[in-house]
């Protein structure tokens, strides 16, 4: 599958880990249309590692679904979720086991697409364990991407090999539709900055039907689940939405969305944040010069700018981003007219910067539009 803009959903692990089941899924199904999630635009529910049982079918050869975690099998699941109107994610893995040790795909390719293709997915994030050492990553997921153009299902495959052997420069090639390109994420900031800043140069590579997967997102964790960490606060999780929209990266939510407080679904569900992320174009981010923070700029569709300011530092700091370094100097007697991207509200006309306190750990975003002074 082929996607025009980065893909939104909600994927397993962060919060379930291991504990998933038939009825955490059909409740979350429920409550990505209820909380108005789907409308938002966060329409793939995926299920990640740890749903089948450890062997597989000695007669058929087939993985099979963990009988206690889900009785009535996949199809059931997916065809609740597709009822919902969302669409249905399964997981599986390059290698000969996943990465929490139940059957991979290796060598079963064909057989397992077509399994897929039967529970009636429309996505599979395909992992990197247990790869055998002498066999090239690249040509396991060509080989994935073959089975699944070809087993009868419009099936958008997410490799997620980590960003192992340069992943950017190989697989658009491989027909995958995102591809993750960092180590796994946890919920501390540490972890989200690092993660988007070890992927900044990367993203000229992301764009329509290939995009840079910096991971699902921690946003609304508050420390629970499988990936809790040193947990973030409701001002370092707005930092991490919005970078993850100015990055233009897939958007896969990961706290508990029957539990997601009203805080963080404003965020995630945020017109002008969703905007910038979603923006027809794909164009790359680019980082500007200037000064007590750091500035990046996206250029989007219909002659607007996207701007963030972030201070990743741990205290409060001007930030100082002179418009002469994305072209705009005084002779071209041009401003920025500035919406901020949080609230929605128009700020005025800005003439040659924009300089404005930013807390630690906290960022300022704006759309802005080129305006005669
Ligand atoms: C790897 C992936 C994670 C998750 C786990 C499941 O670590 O990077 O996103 O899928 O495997 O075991």
């Amino acid at each position: 599958m082929f996607p025009k803009k980065p893909p939104m959903g909600f994927n397993t692990w962060n919060t379930f880990g291991p504990d998933i089941d038939d009825k955490t899924i059909r409740e979350t199904a429920d409550a990505m249309v209820d909380k108005g999630l789907l409308k938002a635009g966060y329409e793939y529910l995926v299920i990640d590692d740890c749903w089948s049982e450890r062997k597989r079918d000695p007669e058929t050869d087939k993985i099979i679904p963990d009988k206690i975690k889900f009785p009535n099998g996949m199809r059931s699941v997916s065809d609740y979720v597709h009822s919902k109107g969302l669409k249905f994610g399964m997981y599986s893995c390059a290698g000969v086991l996943t990465c929490a040790g139940y059957p991979g795909s290796f060598d079963h390719e064909f057989l397992d697409a077509k399994t897929f293709a039967e529970y009636g997915a429309d996505f599979l994030k395909y992992d990197y364990c247990f790869k055998p050492g002498d066999v090239n990553g690249t040509l396991l997921y060509r080989r994935i991407s073959m089975a699944l153009q070809n087993c009868g299902r419009d099936i958008l495959l997410s490799a997620c090999n980590w960003g192992a052997d340069n992943v950017h420069d190989w697989i658009r090639s491989t027909g995958s539709g995102m591809y993750r390109s960092t180590g796994d994420i946890n919920d501390s900031f540490k972890s989200f900055r690092d993660i988007f800043l070890s992927q900044v140069g990367n993203f000229k590579y992301s764009g329509p039907g290939c995009f840079n997967d910096i991971d699902m997102l921690t946003v609304g964790m508050h420390n629970k689940g499988n990936v809790a960490a040193s947990g973030c606060t409701d001002t370092e999780y707005r930092t991490e939405f919005a970078l993850w929209c100015m990055a233009g990266v897939p958007l896969m939510l990961g706290c508990d969305l029957r539990e997601i407080d009203d805080t963080t679904l404003k965020l995630v569900t945020n017109p002008y944040l969703l905007r910038i992320n979603q923006d027809e174009e794909c164009r790359p981010i680019f980082q500007v010069r200037g000064e007590g923070g750091n500035i990046y700029v996206r250029i989007l569709s219909g002659g607007e700018l996207a701007i963030m300011l972030v201070n990743f530092a741990d205290r409060k700091y001007p930030v100082f981003f002179p418009f002469e370094h994305i072209g705009l100097p005084t002779s071209v007697k041009k401003g920025l007219a500035l919406k901020n991207a949080f609230t929605g509200e128009d700020e005025g006309v800005e003439k040659e910067y924009i300089r404005t306190p930013v807390d630690a750990h906290d960022c300022a975003v704006y759309i802005a539009k080129v305006v005669d002074l």
